[in-house]
């Protein structure tokens, strides 16, 4: 029998994950796997800045796809950033060698009462026809992934103006106005809303929430600012027909909290076990990750088992392989390419074999 070398329907493989219902092995994916380890990805970055490749729907496939060919992973995350709808929104922001920096950051209540609700095939029409051409070009056995910021996420770029530890700023307004802060993150996620269902118009086959800087929250915080617009965007969206994947960074504090968002699948970062993470969120949702991003800085054999390792913890029903974190920039290609590999060789059939022989 060779249930692991017949060719993948990639995106009912996706789609099963997602729904854990049994499959022959795990799709693998990687956070940023567009982007500047890749030699292909520099050379087109030397002849156009970050935003010109995000809003020109050619240069954006043809980056979305370069992870597809280089190093085979079962889904194409379009190439865009989390902080394109604070753009559409009127918060315009330029990418420096620092990472992002919006011009003039949300400090007031007037501000925020400006924040436009935007039309996503007007504003962001570029996304969608990238959306469009990948699914055209890639057919209906890859899937396609869509994203956005969570409100808490993306509240803390627009409010701060940038990145920065802790997130002093967009923390002032909560503590200082949480009326005012909570409005910001329920604006935010009815305009992401719009924006996602567009996303899914254009033929995204799941979508995925990034909340990056959920950690800084407490649990009660979390409770009461960040899971209620999470919660409301996500009823927004149907996520019974696509699926709806939240990824949230340093969350052990928060992890029953975030199962309640109504998410389909529960992306995490390496600093718990999937296995604990099983226990902790119970049965009713599939969990994405969860390798350190700094062991594909490592041998290659150590990234081997990872992968392998994520596969067993998990039990291989249920999850979707990734890493905990979007990958390096130092990451030597060989090492991302062996981790694709691995993950999709640890083959959930083999283990389910050996367990009926044995
Ligand atoms: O996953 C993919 O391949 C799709 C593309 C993607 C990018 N950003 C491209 C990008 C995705 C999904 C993102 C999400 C994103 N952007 C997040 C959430 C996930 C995370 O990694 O934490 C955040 C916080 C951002 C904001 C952002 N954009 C930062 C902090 C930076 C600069 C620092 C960095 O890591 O490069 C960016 C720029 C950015 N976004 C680059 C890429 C490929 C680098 C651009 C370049 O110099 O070419």
């Amino acid at each position: 029998m060779t249930l692991i070398s017949k060719p993948v329907n990639r995106k009912a493989l996706f789609l099963r994950a997602c729904r854990r219902e049994p499959l022959e092995r795990v799709p693998v994916w990687i956070m940023r796997q567009a982007g500047r380890y890749l030699p292909e990805y520099r050379a087109i970055r030397q002849k156009h800045n970050f935003l010109e490749v995000c809003k020109t729907p050619e240069l954006a496939m043809e980056v979305s796809l370069q992870p597809y060919r280089i190093l085979g992973v079962d889904a194409v995350i379009v190439f865009s950033d989390i902080l394109i709808p604070a753009g559409a929104m009127g918060l315009p922001f330029e990418l420096t060698d620092k990472g992002p920096v919006i011009e003039s950051p949300l400090r007031t209540a007037a501000q925020v009462r400006e924040l436009s609700s935007f039309d996503p095939e007007q504003e962001t029409r570029f996304l969608m026809q990238t959306i469009r051409g990948l699914v055209r070009e890639l057919g209906p056995d890859v899937p396609v992934l869509g994203f956005a910021a969570a409100p808490w996420t993306l509240a803390c770029y627009m409010i701060e103006g940038h990145g920065k530890d802790g997130f002093p700023a967009a923390k002032t307004m909560l503590y200082s106005d949480p009326e005012l802060f909570r409005n910001l993150l329920e604006r935010i996620a009815r305009a992401t809303a719009r924006y996602l269902r567009a996303q899914i118009a254009a033929g995204a086959a799941a979508v995925q929430l990034f909340d990056t800087w959920v950690g800084e929250l407490t649990l009660e915080q979390y409770r009461e600012f960040a899971l209620p617009a999470t919660q409301l965007l996500i009823e927004e969206l149907d996520a019974r027909e696509t699926p709806v994947i939240l990824y949230t960074k340093a969350s052990s504090h928060l992890l029953t909290a975030a199962a309640e968002s109504g998410a389909t699948v529960l992306s995490v970062d390496w600093r718990v076990n999937l296995a604990t993470v099983r226990e902790i969120v119970g049965p009713g949702i599939a969990l994405q990750g969860n390798v350190d991003p700094c062991v594909l800085l490592g041998p290659e054999r150590g990234v081997r088992q990872a992968a392998r390792e994520a596969v067993e913890s998990s039990g291989g029903i249920g999850h979707i392989l990734n890493l905990g974190h979007g990958i390096l920039q130092q990451t030597p290609v060989e090492n991302a390419r062996a981790f694709v590999e691995a993950g999709q060789a640890a083959g959930v059939s083999e283990k389910v074999r050996a367990e009926e022989v044995g």
